[in-house]
């Protein structure tokens, strides 16, 4: 028994934030951020009181349709999420009463930007074990409630949206989920951090002042940690599954920085034409990024079922690894 990705969705805010905006709000420029980082525009949920949920619920509303899933079906669900819409109750909470999902365990991870790869490890072992059927992981994030928008170094970086995933189980082994190797290494804890909000730094105005509500990013350090923790966790699945470069055929990572991805790509030793990569268009949406990169993939025709995916991620903890999935027939 295999879980398998059998319906995929993302949903991105209507406003895009273009680095050109972007270099009238901050001092920055389109040639810095292009060269730098790779990205153009994002997309900003501009409404201040709507928060991630919103950005999920189209994506999970179009799933049920999509699929052809009635909401009393689902019997699990999984939110991962940077920016829970609340402490308590649970994003995943708001999302499934707005959908009508009344008879799922429902509940939230906070895995960061590997939330994606750690929702569909944990719906893959519900799977294989037989407790649940019909799985959907979602990821909600509007990254712009915790950017600070006059700091140059993180405010051209995020950017907005959500996805969701129905997993179902197959008895096909030659599709789905077909291993993972991810991990938690909280020496990079203070370096990729939000202090405010949670018991240790309650919401004051000393948090509001020291601005330890926004993301505080150690960049240069993040950026090593990323390219070496997804790096070696590529190698380490691809050598534990004893697979060469020539048996796969698509390549997605966290969508953070082009030069992180290229510099992955080129470590393992990918052809460039294998890469799928968004991040032009997208910035970097947290846990979302890899779900709506696949997605936007699969709508413009790459996926074929039976695909061989190599998925690697890396986040706030530091959260990284691995995952190899092999595309199903997934409504998209
Ligand atoms: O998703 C979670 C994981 N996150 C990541 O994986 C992100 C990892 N880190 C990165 O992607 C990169 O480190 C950044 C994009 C955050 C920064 O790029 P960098 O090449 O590491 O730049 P830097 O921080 O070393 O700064 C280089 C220069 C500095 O100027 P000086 O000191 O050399 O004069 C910065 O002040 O670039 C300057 N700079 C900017 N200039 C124009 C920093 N941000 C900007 C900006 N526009 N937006």
């Amino acid at each position: 028994m295999k879980a398998a990705i059998t319906g995929l969705t993302h949903y991105l805010p209507d406003y895009v934030l273009t680095n050109e905006e972007l270099s009238q709000m901050v001092d920055t420029n389109d040639e810095w951020i292009t060269t730098r980082v790779g990205i153009k525009e994002r997309h900003i949920l501009k409404d201040p009181h709507a928060g991630s949920s919103a950005l999920a619920i189209p994506a999970v509303k179009e799933l049920l349709e999509k699929t052809g899933t009635c909401p009393e079906e689902v019997d699990c669900f999984i939110c991962a999420s940077s920016a829970p819409d609340y402490r308590w109750p649970s994003t995943a909470a708001i999302i499934c009463d707005a959908c009508d999902i009344r008879h799922a365990m429902a509940y939230d991870i906070q895995a960061a930007c590997s939330g994606f790869l750690f929702n569909l490890n944990q719906a893959r072992a519900f799977i294989e074990s037989g407790l649940y059927k019909k799985i959907i992981v979602c990821q909600a994030e509007k990254c712009s409630s915790f950017v600070d928008y006059t700091d140059r170094s993180t405010c051209p970086l995020f950017g907005d949206g959500g996805a969701a995933a129905l997993v179902e189980p197959t008895d096909d082994d030659s599709i789905g989920i077909q291993d993972a190797v991810l991990y938690t290494n909280g020496e990079g804890n203070d370096h990729l951090i939000l202090k405010a909000g949670g018991s240790v730094n309650v919401p004051s105005h000393q948090t509001v002042d020291d601005k330890w509500s926004y993301i505080y990013q150690d960049g240069r350090y993040v950026f090593k940690n990323a390219v070496t923790m997804m790096t070696q966790t590529s190698g380490e699945i691809m050598k534990k599954n004893n697979l060469t470069l020539e048996d796969i055929d698509w390549v997605c990572t966290h969508q953070a920085n082009k030069r992180i991805i290229d510099a992955v790509r080129q470590y393992v030793g990918v052809s460039e034409e294998k890469v799928i990569c968004n991040i032009e268009k997208v910035g970097n949406t947290s846990s979302a990024s890899i779900p709506i990169a696949l997605h936007m993939a699969a709508q413009e025709g790459k996926l074929k079922k039976g695909d061989t995916l190599l998925l690697a991620a890396f986040g706030s903890g530091f959260t990284y690894g691995a995952m190899i999935l092999k595309w199903a027939d997934c409504k998209i």
